[in-house]
């Protein structure tokens, strides 16, 4: 097969070289296209162009399958450790016991928050917004670790990445205390990473939250099933911050605020009010149907359709069967639950999602399977955060590590005037 694609502009042809991964299409390589020909590329929200060559996740939306360094996802499900898949991410390989003994106690070290960064709380509004607060801290810790603003070198990334990793479950768990009025409740050295951010966000000063095994494994599933996924929005926002050589607290903190939104990871809100209005009777499945296929109505199935899955989304098939299997072992049963069946089953039997391939993406049920494990509705685009923060650090790494990586600075079309006049105030009019 050629390895050079040819660019025909009238009379001129170029050569472009086509780079081939290991998996995946191939591209075609315009590094030179304007020096070569004069023109740029067109490609509003890039969704025809790969912005780097990464190792870390693989994703076929053609087949629904993902995987983490090679690993494919359903093999984190049987004995799920957030903790090894962060690690795996970020430095490339599977750790050893004492590589994972020892990146746990970093974490364990790292669990408190700096007094003046717990102060600020206070000043924060009861019904503050839980991801503002996340982006707001997380760029915070800057400001306490000012050490760790240039990772240099593995030892320093990895103490950096500790601090994000743990010190976001305190940040997160204390934003949800201080919205609901309760006292802070330190974080547990004795517990296990998703165990310690349920007690935190539990307990009570005279009586310690029990965490059960189903409970904290379906949190340590759906963080790793939330742990990385390519060049995603808020992903790309960390690179194209982290492009300008800005340090890693600010572009996670940047990548916080990709992430809240509706069409990204916000989804997981949108989901819940929906079933949530059409379990109180203010829709009904159907019309929510009819709504979403309404071209004058900005309303969307949310949990619905994706950029890069023309097939099920393999997270989404993962959560039903936990949803369904941590209800069985819960003894819990959700009423949520049955309308998102009936949405899905209305949805992939309709002409209009079958002919755009839209089917249930992560953020479709991971909504009900946070509410069976009691966390609140204001606070599942913060566990997403929590789930993807180690994809946002490798990423960050890889970029750093590259010799060819370059300041984000994408072209435009431009379609403004041509040239304009400076007008004085005294002779303006509403048309000028
Ligand atoms: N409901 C109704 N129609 C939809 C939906 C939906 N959920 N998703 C896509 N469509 C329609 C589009 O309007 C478009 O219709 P058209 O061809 O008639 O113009 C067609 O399907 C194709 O859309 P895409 O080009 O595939 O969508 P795009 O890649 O631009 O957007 C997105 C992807 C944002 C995820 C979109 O599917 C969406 O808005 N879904 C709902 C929000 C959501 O669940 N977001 C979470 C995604 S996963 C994540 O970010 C973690």
């Amino acid at each position: 097969m050629s390895d050079k694609a040819i660019l025909k502009i009238g009379d001129k042809e170029v050569e472009l070289p086509i780079i081939r991964g290991t998996l995946g299409d191939p591209a075609i390589d315009i590094t030179r296209l304007r020096d070569l020909t004069g023109h740029v590329a067109y490609d509003p929200s890039l969704a025809n162009t790969a912005i780097c060559k990464s190792a870390i996740t693989f994703v076929d939306g053609e087949r629904g399958i993902l995987r983490y360094r090679g690993i494919p996802i359903d093999q984190f499900i049987e004995k799920p450790n957030f903790v090894e898949v962060a690690w795996l991410l970020i430095f490339g390989r599977l750790p050893t016991k004492e590589e994972l003994s020892r990146f746990s106690a970093k974490l364990t070290e790292n669990e408190l928050l700096h007094e003046g960064l717990r102060l600020q709380y206070q000043h924060m509004p009861v019904d503050a917004p839980p991801m503002a607060i996340l982006s707001a801290m997380l760029n915070n810790l800057a400001c306490f670790h000012q050490q760790l603003l240039w990772v240099g070198d593995e030892e320093s990334l990895e103490a950096a990445a500790a601090r994000l990793i743990s010190k976001v479950r305190t940040i997160a768990a204390f934003a949800y205390r201080r919205s609901q009025g309760l006292p802070f409740i330190y974080p547990d050295p004795h517990l296990r990473y998703c165990a310690n951010f349920l007690h935190m966000m539990f307990s009570l000063p005279y009586k310690q939250y029990i965490v059960s095994p189903e409970v904290e494994d379906a949190l340590n599933l759906l963080f790793i099933l939330h742990a990385d996924h390519e060049q995603n929005c808020s992903t790309m926002t960390v690179r194209t911050v982290g492009s300008a050589r800005a340090n890693l607290f600010a572009s996670c903190a940047a990548g916080v605020c990709a992430l809240w939104g509706p069409l990204h990871g916000g989804a997981n809100v949108e989901v819940m009010d929906m079933l949530e209005r059409i379990h109180a009777g203010g829709l009904t499945p159907e019309e929510c149907i009819r709504m979403a296929k309404d071209k004058t109505n900005p309303f969307r199935l949310y949990g619905f359709g994706h950029r890069i899955y023309k097939n099920y989304d393999p997270r989404a098939r993962i959560l039903k069967d936990t949803c369904e299997k941590v209800f069985a072992q819960l003894k819990v049963q959700d009423p949520l639950l049955d309308i998102a069946r009936k949405l899905e089953e209305l949805a992939l039997s309709d002409p209009y999602f079958i002919e755009r391939r839209l089917y249930p993406n992560v953020d479709f049920y991971s909504g009900i399977l946070l509410r069976a494990i009691g966390i609140p509705k204001n606070m599942f685009t913060v566990c997403f955060a929590i789930g993807r923060l180690p994809g946002w650090i490798a990423q960050w790494r890889e970029q750093h590590e590259d010799p060819t990586s370059r300041i984000v600075r994408p072209r435009q079309v431009y379609i403004g005037p041509v040239e304009a006049k400076y007008v004085p105030m005294s002779e303006r009019t509403a048309a000028t």
